[in-house]
C-alpha cells in the first residue's frame, strides 16, 4: 500500500513534536528527515541532535535522507540518534557498495537516491543489495520546488526492473509531490511518497491541518 511520508523540512521547527503528532493523526507512520550540508546541496538543515530529540517523541519509522558530501562519516551518528533508514546519494558515493554495507551493518535499511540527471543504470549492480531507491523529482536542496514530470519515467523503469528481476526494494519519490501527482507516482510503481509543503505548508505560516492533508494524499495515492 502506498505511504505518504511527511517531510519534516517543511514543518515549523519550533513546534516539531506537535507537527509530528498532527501528521501521525492523519495516519503517517514513516517520517522523512532531510539532512543538508551546504556542500552537496546549497542549503543547510538539521543533523543528528535534532533527530535524537525527535526519536524521543515518536515511534514512527524515521527515514533519513543524507544530502551530504562524504556521508560515510556520519552513518553511525545518525544510527545512534535513532534513524531507521539511511539514504545516501549515488553522486556522493564512489564506494557505494561499501557504504550500503556499512548502513546494513548498523542494522538500518539502506537506501540510495538519484538526482534527476543521474541515470538508473548507475544502480544496476546494487539493486539486489538496497532496501530503498529514492528517485528525486526535484533537484535536491529546497522544499517547495516544482515536480519534474520526466522523473516518473525513471520510477516506471525501476519498477519494471524490480518485477523482472524479482527484487524487493521499495521505490520512493521526493520533491514537489502533492494532490496533483501522488496518483501518478503510485501508478508508476512508487511505494513511498515524500510530501513536505503539501502536508505542512510553508514553515511557520503553515497548513493548519497536516492530519487532513496526510489523509487526503493517502486516499489519492491508494485509489490507483
Ligand atoms: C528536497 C528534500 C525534500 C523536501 C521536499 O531536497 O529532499 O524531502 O522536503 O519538499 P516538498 O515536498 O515541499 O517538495
Ligand atoms: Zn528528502
Amino acid at each position: 500500500m502506498p505511504e505518504i511520508l511527511p517531510s519534516l523540512l517543511a514543518s515549523d521547527f519550533a513546534r516539531l513534536a506537535d507537527q509530528i503528532a498532527q501528521a501521525e493523526a492523519g495516519g503517517a507512520t514513516v517520517l522523512h528527515y532531510d539532512v543538508m550540508d551546504g556542500h552537496f546541496v546549497p542549503n543547510i538543515s538539521m543533523g543528528p541532535p535534532v533527530l535524537a530529540s525527535i526519536r524521543k517523541v515518536t515511534r514512527s519509522f524515521l527515514d533519513v535522507h543524507l544530502m551530504v558530501t562524504a556521508p560515510d562519516l556520519y552513518l553511525s551518528a545518525f544510527a545512534d540518534a535513532g534513524a531507521n533508514s539511511l539514504i545516501v546519494h549515488q553522486e556522493t558515493c564512489p564506494h557505494l557498495d561499501r557504504t550500503l554495507g556499512a548502513i546494513k551493518k548498523l542494522g538500518l535499511k539502506a537506501g540510495v537516491a538519484l538526482n534527476p540527471a543521474t541515470p538508473i543504470s548507475t544502480l544496476s549492480e546494487v539493486l539486489d543489495v538496497v532496501d530503498l531507491v529514492l528517485v528525486m523529482s526535484v533537484n535536491p536542496g529546497f522544499g517547495g520546488q516544482a515536480f519534474i514530470p520526466r522523473t516518473l519515467a525513471k520510477t516506471r523503469a525501476l519498477q519494471a526492473i524490480r518485477a523482472e528481476r524479482g527484487l524487493g526494494f521499495l521505490l520512493e519519490m521526493d520533491g514537489g509531490l502533492g494532490a496533483a501527482n501522488v496518483a501518478d507516482c503510485a501508478a508508476a510503481g512508487c511505494d513511498w511518497m515524500v510530501c513536505g509543503t503539501s502536508v505542512f505548508g510553508a514553515g511557520v505560516s503553515g497548513n493548519p491541518d497536516p492530519a487532513g492533508a496526510v489523509r487526503e494524499l493517502s486516499r489519492l495515492a491508494r485509489a490507483v
